[in-house]
């Protein structure tokens, strides 16, 4: 969730915003937005379309990006599955918890040994 100021007069779905209103832009729930993705509730690494905000969008667009991808794509993750063979995860169901900052907060796994 990151908090907005409404800088000139607005109509956002339906909505007039004033300036000087303040907004929580939920941004998980536009990575989930049925009008831009199917089934947008379904993990799918292959998905074809593009568009998903994890890192923002327009002038305040992550600075991290590229060093995070690699950083987990190309390092954290061959790293892990490289050492721990197997590993997958031990419940189907995983609890996403939080507000402003949101994840699992228990990740139950088991590897082969
Ligand atoms: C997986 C890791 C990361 C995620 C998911 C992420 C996500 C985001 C998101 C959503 C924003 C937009 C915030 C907003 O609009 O208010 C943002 C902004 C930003 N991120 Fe990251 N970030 C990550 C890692 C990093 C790292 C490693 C750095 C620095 C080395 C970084 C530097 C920044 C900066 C400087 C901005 C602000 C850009 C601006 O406001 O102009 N991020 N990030």
């Amino acid at each position: 969730m990151y908090p907005r100021r409404v800088a000139a007069r607005i109509e956002l779905a339906g909505r007039v915003l004033e300036p000087g209103d303040k907004l929580g832009i939920v941004i998980a729930s536009g990575n989930h937005d049925e009008r831009v993705f199917d089934h947008p509730e379904h993990f799918d690494i292959h998905r074809a379309e593009t568009g998903h905000i994890a890192f923002g969008g327009g002038p305040h667009f992550g600075l991290g990006t590229w060093v995070s991808r690699a950083a987990v794509a190309q390092i954290a993750l061959p790293g892990l599955f490289g050492a721990l063979p197997g590993l997958r995860l031990a419940e189907d169901h995983v609890p996403f918890e939080g507000w402003v900052f949101r994840g699992p907060l228990r990740l139950a796994a088991v590897w082969n040994t």
